[in-house]
């Protein structure tokens, strides 16, 4: 049923573009792209991918013309979505759950901010040794695992020293949160519910990331680490963010993602007029941030879009305006004081 109207909806705007006449004079670069990421399509699918990326690289060139004139901070670049409609790449992110209802009766720890508090004007746990590589959810709308292994990774750094990389398979398949769906999106704070209750978390190397939602094969011989409650920030507080990142680590928070700009970004502090919606569609990891910049300063942000989106797979944000909503859902997990593991 889903398939044919989707496959019924590429019919009909294919029926649209077939009409819009391709750039000859694109054919090496669209060639080049297809070679890059691995791109084949089926006879009747080519023209009206090609129609789609030569729109998607039009904009980002418009973009970026405008942005080398001062009017923008930030730069967009062609990548591995390409190819996507806008709906498309709006379904592939959709991978947080945005109810706002459900966010707002998040029951966590509350983080005690301090009116004035002593933190360094920049962090950035990378340097510390305290984030793994960038990783790659894929087709998949896993991006809440991806945010919670990050924090998650954090946490068990800050507490032994030691940087592993933790399994989000093992949370997609063992979550018991019936809105930790796999692919079709969840919330990083029921991540951490599910790691509460299973007692840990198996490794990235011993659970590898299937991309798809499968039985749990969690092996508690193999836990890395283990969290016994979550913490959350106050709703649009963006200081007590920062200061939260300091003293924390590693920020677990829901993300804006909707304008399409999002999925072209490539460098430069991300910038754009807040709509006033108060929504979150993709869950991201703070890793940092820095106030000696112009302005108040950036966020930097871990994806899980690989290294090919932004700076190496990192974005950096513009601070002190709720850019994106990034203070609208901030979580993190509180370490189990008892055993080591
Ligand atoms: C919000 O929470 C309720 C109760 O737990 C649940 O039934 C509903 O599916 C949730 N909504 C979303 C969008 O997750
Ligand atoms: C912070 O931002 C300023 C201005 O962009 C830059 O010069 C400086 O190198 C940054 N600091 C760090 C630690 O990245």
């Amino acid at each position: 049923m889903l398939s044919i109207s989707v496959a019924a909806l590429i019919w009909l705007v294919s029926l649209r573009t077939f009409s819009t006449a391709l750039d000859p004079t694109l054919e090496g670069t669209w060639r080049d792209w297809k070679a890059t990421h691995g791109k084949e399509y089926v006879q009747e699918e080519e023209s009206f991918r090609r129609a789609v990326w030569e729109e998607n690289l039009q904009m980002i060139q418009d973009h970026n013309k405008q942005a080398d004139l001062g009017k923008y901070t930030y730069w967009l670049g062609m990548n591995h979505f390409g190819d996507l409609t806008n709906e498309e790449l709006d379904k592939r992110l959709h991978c947080l759950l945005s109810d706002v209802d459900n966010v707002t009766n998040v029951k966590g720890i509350t983080f005690k901010s301090s009116d004035d508090p002593d933190i360094p004007d920049h962090v950035d746990w990378r340097t510390k040794g305290g984030v793994t590589e960038v990783k790659d959810q894929g087709e998949c709308g896993s991006c809440w695992s991806f945010s919670a292994t990050g924090a998650l990774e954090g946490m068990h750094f800050k507490k032994t020293g030691k940087l592993v990389s933790l399994s989000e398979q093992n949370l997609m398949d063992c979550s018991t949160e019936p809105q930790n769906d796999g692919c079709d999106g969840g919330y990083t704070h029921l991540a951490f519910e599910t790691v509460r209750k299973l007692g840990g978390i198996n490794s990235e190397k011993s659970y590898p990331y299937d991309g798809k939602l499968g039985s749990c094969r969690y092996d508690p011989q193999e836990s890395i680490t283990r969290c016994n409650s979550f913490g959350q920030i106050m709703e649009n507080d963006e200081k007590g963010l920062q200061e939260a990142v300091a003293k924390i680590g590693p920020i677990s928070v829901g993300i804006d993602a909707r304008s399409k700009k999002f999925g072209y970004y490539k460098s430069g502090i991300f910038r754009e007029p807040n709509d006033g919606e108060k929504q979150t569609n993709h869950a991201m990891l703070i890793v940092g941030y820095n106030d000696s910049s112009v302005g108040n300063g950036y966020w930097i942000l871990k994806n899980s879009w690989s290294t090919l989106w932004g700076e190496e797979g990192y974005m950096r944000l513009s601070k002190g305006s709720n850019q994106c909503n990034v203070a609208e859902y901030a979580v993190f997990p509180i370490p189990d004081p008892k055993k080591g593991k």
